[in-house]
């Protein structure tokens, strides 16, 4: 048996666990007697007995020196990383981690304009300017993918001095980038490279999927484990390379972000799903592989629908993908991808992970059966079969708008002296607050950034599509908040 199938810290819980002591500590409902009885018998003893604090013989995750440590330390190994720090504060803790660890006040970062609203928060956080790269567009899908080769090129020779290049690998919606020759240039300017690895747990365990962050080569990469490689909601693992990035910089920072009050329910999830991974990925993901493939193929025979499979690669945005995530799109049935969530939704109880206006994304994983792709097929069937006769031309254009002029610091713009304005005002202001598509959390705007006619035309647009377009203080959008100007007094 190797190693991989140890579970340090899941064990160590359980057998405390399973010693029942006497509990004078929080949390205070102890093992679930002093907790509300519905909730105690929904969420079950076993879960209860180990919802526990970190007491010295269950390590401590802010100085981890037993069960903790050697959790990580099999992660690590299984990742192919010098140091894996678990995170309880989800990949966005990861990333805020990240981030901080590389950059202070004034610092120059480089980031894909695609990011997720945690990057945007640190760059807040740590003071750091953002070189913002622009993702390439799929005219067809309406979605972003990475960033080229040639744009990191350009950006890292306009600015040498770059605290580091943040890359997303592969993107929420499975595509990758050339990852290796990416970090190859930034290592050849000593910029290293942080890999926001969200949406690429399982790429690591199985030779078909695209290369991950670690064998690339990159210094950092934010991995949800909770997403996609079976751990609980909220766990997620951050992997550290060192040379160009100090481990002991990085375990400072995540322990300055991450509460005292640790959960070990997530941790022992964290643990549990590595073993999975690190023992049974190969194969696991091989019928997931086969389950998505299947499916993509019976998406495609259907008329108005299609899923895009690898005739997506070849360009210089998209070397690899990962085929357990199906884009589906649904343009030319007339209808967008958030009128076929909600038919979905009310038609078959299927929820999806996102819809946009083209597109509903599904993914496919270790927690997935024939049955359950047999519905959503038959389910697409039965929408195919109901729109048939509408006309394509009714879906709305996708449109990106330009990234806006920085002209303050996230930072500053976000500590100066703000005030509200009209909506239809606000065209040539600086910007005070976030504007977000989210999922997958695209801004159109950050605070900092000159508002123009075409980020207020695009946010109309999306509402108008009932987008989930968030962020502003104001949800109905008929006010936003900017930087106060201060005029001449008479
Ligand atoms: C690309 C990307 N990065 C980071 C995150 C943050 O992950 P978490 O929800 O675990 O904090 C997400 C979440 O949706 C994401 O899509």
């Amino acid at each position: 048996m190797s190693r991989q199938h140890l579970t340090p810290l899941f064990t160590g819980v359980r057998t405390h666990a399973e010693k029942q002591p006497i509990q004078f500590h929080i949390p205070g409902h102890k093992q679930g007697a002093g907790m509300d009885p519905e909730f105690r018998s929904f969420i079950g003893e076993n879960a209860l007995s180990i919802d526990l604090i970190n007491i010295a013989p269950l390590d401590d995750l802010h100085h981890p020196h037993g069960i903790i440590k050697e959790a990580q330390q099999l992660a690590a190994e299984a990742f192919g990383a010098d140091h894996t720090f678990f995170s309880v504060q989800g990949t966005s803790g990861a990333i805020m981690t990240m981030i901080m660890s590389v950059c202070g006040p004034g610092d120059k970062i480089i980031v894909p304009r695609n990011v997720h609203k945690s990057i945007m928060s640190a760059i807040i956080f740590s003071g750091a300017t953002p070189i913002f790269i622009h993702p390439e567009i799929d005219p067809r899908l309406g979605i972003s993918h990475g960033i080229t080769i040639d744009s990191v090129e350009r950006a890292l020779t306009a600015h040498p001095d770059a605290k580091g290049l943040l890359v997303i690998n592969p993107t929420y919606f499975g595509i990758s980038g050339n990852l290796i020759q990416i970090v190859e240039l930034a290592h050849s300017f000593d910029v290293p490279v942080l890999v926001d690895e969200a949406h690429g747990v399982h790429i690591h365990f199985h030779d078909d999927l695209p290369v991950s962050a670690m064998q690339a080569g990159a210094d950092m990469a934010a991995t949800s484990v909770h997403k996609l490689g079976g751990s609980m909601t909220q766990s997620s693992i951050l992997n550290v390379r060192e040379g160009l990035v100090s481990a002991k910089r990085v375990q400072s920072i995540i322990s300055m972000l991450t509460t005292t009050s640790t959960s070990y329910l997530l941790l022992a999830s964290l643990d549990t799903a590595r073993k999975q991974l690190a023992t049974k990925g190969q194969e696991l993901l091989s019928r997931v592989i086969d389950l998505a493939e299947q499916t993509r193929e019976k998406i495609n025979n259907i008329v108005g629908i299609s899923c895009v499979g690898k005739e997506i690669l070849g360009t210089k945005a998209t070397y690899d993908m990962d085929p357990t995530k199906l884009i589906i799109t649904v343009k030319d049935l007339g209808l967008t991808g958030h009128d076929v969530e909600v038919w979905l939704r009310e038609h078959y109880s299927i929820e999806v992970e996102m819809s946009d206006l083209y597109n509903i994304l599904c993914i496919v994983t270790i927690g997935d059966t024939q049955e359950k792709m047999n519905i959503l097929v038959n389910a697409l069937n039965e929408l195919a079969t109901e729109h048939k006769k509408v006309e394509p031309a009714s879906v709305a254009a996708i449109s990106v708008p330009n990234i806006p002029d920085l002209a303050l610091s996230p930072r500053d713009a976000f500590y100066a002296e703000t005030e509200v304005i009209p909506f239809d005002d606000s065209v040539g202001r600086i910007i005070a607050e976030f504007i977000m598509v989210y999922p997958p959390g695209i801004p159109i705007l950050i605070p900092g950034e000159i508002i123009s006619q075409d980020n207020l035309s695009y946010i109309t647009e999306n509402l108008r599509n009932d987008l989930p377009v968030q962020g502003p203080e104001d949800e109905t959008f008929k006010t936003l908040r900017v930087i106060k100007e201060h005029r001449a007094i008479r």
